[in-house]
Parts: structure tokens; sequence; C-alpha cells
């Protein structure tokens, strides 16, 4: 069974194939890439990069919003996952580098790229080795867009508590997991800290010679439907631990699923990022 959400769990191509059907039929992935592609300013770009860009939804985003003339390029560690990108997207204007994004300063031309967009992704990097290559890549005032999921940041977004209308499908994963297979949860970490908050990014993109912009504390408005089907992805599925195969995984899903219902309202919170190497002093 390959590990959840790990570099190897992308690089498979039942888990990219899969991944990427979702991103056809949900909104979440496409909402938060064209968001972020917004803010990174692509109007007079020629050259933008989508890190950590899997199978494509991100460059789906900046190619509807770069000219004409504009090239995108797409990196990302996962061979699986562009393999299903690339036979979806036309290549005109996109081209794909298979390389881990700690490494990016080395595929582009350094100093000449307008952009990076980064969505959905940045926290499972070498953060303080990805700003620093991104501070390379980037042009003098080029900008760097990416988000965080809330939880990374420990951030929540007040909507998530005035929507909120029942138990959460995660609480009522584990409620049946614990009822109809005896699973017990491990217990808590006593370092609960969240693993990439604002003020970590801060420092880290002070370091890498990037200066912060802009934050903001975003909510993503989805449904049960939607969240049930993003936790049927094999990367996503729960509980993560206690041995389950994915069949036991999506029987225990089925029955959580039952006990809610498909519109009932979900709110993501996500910590929005926008950098910028400075323009050059005379
Ligand atoms: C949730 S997907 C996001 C893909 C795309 N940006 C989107 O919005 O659909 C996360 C992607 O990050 C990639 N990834 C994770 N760590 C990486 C790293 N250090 N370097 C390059 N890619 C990485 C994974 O291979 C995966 O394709």
């Amino acid at each position: 069974m390959a590990p959840q959400d790990a570099l190897l769990g992308w690089d498979e191509d039942a888990n990219a194939e899969a991944y990427e059907a979702f991103t056809r039929a949900h909104p979440m992935y496409d909402a938060t890439s064209r968001d972020l592609a917004r803010r990174a300013g692509l109007a007079d770009a020629h050259l933008v990069v989508d890190l950590c860009g899997g199978a494509g939804a991100t460059a789906r985003a900046i190619l509807d919003l770069v000219p004409a003339r504009a090239r995108v390029v797409s990196v990302d560690s996962a061979a699986a996952m562009q393999r299903v990108g690339r036979r979806a997207l036309d290549g005109h204007r996109l081209s794909w580098i298979t390389a881990p994004a700690e490494r990016l300063a080395e595929h582009v031309p350094v100093g000449g790229v307008d952009a990076v967009v980064c969505n959905s992704a940045i926290w499972k990097t070498d953060t303080p080795a990805v700003f620093a290559a991104v501070a390379r890549a980037l042009r003098p005032g080029g900008s760097f867009a990416f988000n965080i999921g809330g939880g990374f940041a420990g951030v929540r977004h007040p909507d998530e508590d005035t929507v909120r209308t029942g138990p959460s499908l995660n609480t009522l994963i584990h409620q049946v997991a614990a009822r109809d297979h005896g699973y017990t949860p491990p217990p808590k970490a006593a370092d609960t800290a969240p693993k990439l908050p604002l003020s970590m990014v801060t420092a880290q993109l002070a370091t890498a010679g990037l200066a912060l912009v802009d934050t903001e504390v975003t909510a993503q408005h989805g449904t049960m439907a939607e969240k049930k089907a993003w936790l049927s992805l094999p990367l996503f599925a729960r509980p993560t631990d206690g041995g389950f195969t994915h069949a036991q995984r999506m029987e225990i899903l089925e029955a959580a699923y039952a006990l809610t219902s498909p519109g009932t309202p979900i709110v993501t919170s996500w910590l929005v990022v926008v950098a910028q190497r400075p323009e050059d002093t005379p």
C-alpha cells in the first residue's frame, strides 16, 4: 500500500488518474488555483512556473490569465501526475519538468521567471530550499503566490464556525471505525504546533531574499458530497493509521457519509501568501 499523500503516492498511476478525475469533477483545486493565479498578477507575464503542478489544474488556471505569447512551465517531482496532465492539456504553451521544487533554479532561466504559483503543496516541500530556489528563478519584481492548508498554517476562517452544521466527515469516519472495527485513535502528540505558520513563512521568505506582499486567510466553500469524493482518493482516505485496507476505508466512509446529507456545506480554510523578489536598487 502506497504511503498516503507522500511523494511515492503521487507517483503512482492509479493515484494520479484518480486525483486528476477529482480535479475535473469538483471545483476545489480549480478554485484555489484560480485565486492564486489572479493574485500573482500575470497580465504582462512571459514565463510563469506552476510549482508542484501535479496533473495541471493550476497550469489551466494560469493559462487562462497569461497573455497568448506567454509560456508556462509545470514542475513536479511525480512523473505519474505529469503523464496524466500531459495527456489532458495542450502542450503548445505548457511544458513539463519532472524535478523537485527545491531544484527549480536548475531548470529555468535564473532571474528570468515573471511569477511562480504553487497551489496546495508548499507544506509538503522543504520550504527554506524552495523559497531560495524561487528567489533565484524570479526576475526582480517577480511574484510568488502560494497557499497553505489552514491546519498546517494554524489558521481558521470564521466561516468554519458560522457555517458548521454538524460533526465533520472526518469525525464521523473515526466514530464509525471505532464502532464497527474497534479502532482506537493514536494518543494525541504532545507537540500539536502547526507545521508552517505565517511567522515561520515570513522568516524563511526574508532569509531567501523575498519580500512579503500580502497574506489573507480565505474560506473555500464546498459540499459534503465533494468532501466524500476527496476522501475516496487513496491518497487522502482515512483513518490513515490502524492498518485498514482501502476497501475497508471506503466501507467506513460510506457508513459515515450515510449519517450526513450530500448538500451539507463544508468550509476549508487557507492561508494565502503573496511574496515578491524586490526590484533591484540602482
Ligand atoms: C495536491 S497536489 C497539487 C497539484 C496542483 N498544484 C493542483 O492544484 O492540482 C500536490 C503536488 O505536489 C507535488 N509535490 C509534493 N512535494 C513536492 C516537491 N518537493 N517537489 C515537487 N513536487 C512536489 C506532488 O507530487 C503533487 O503532484
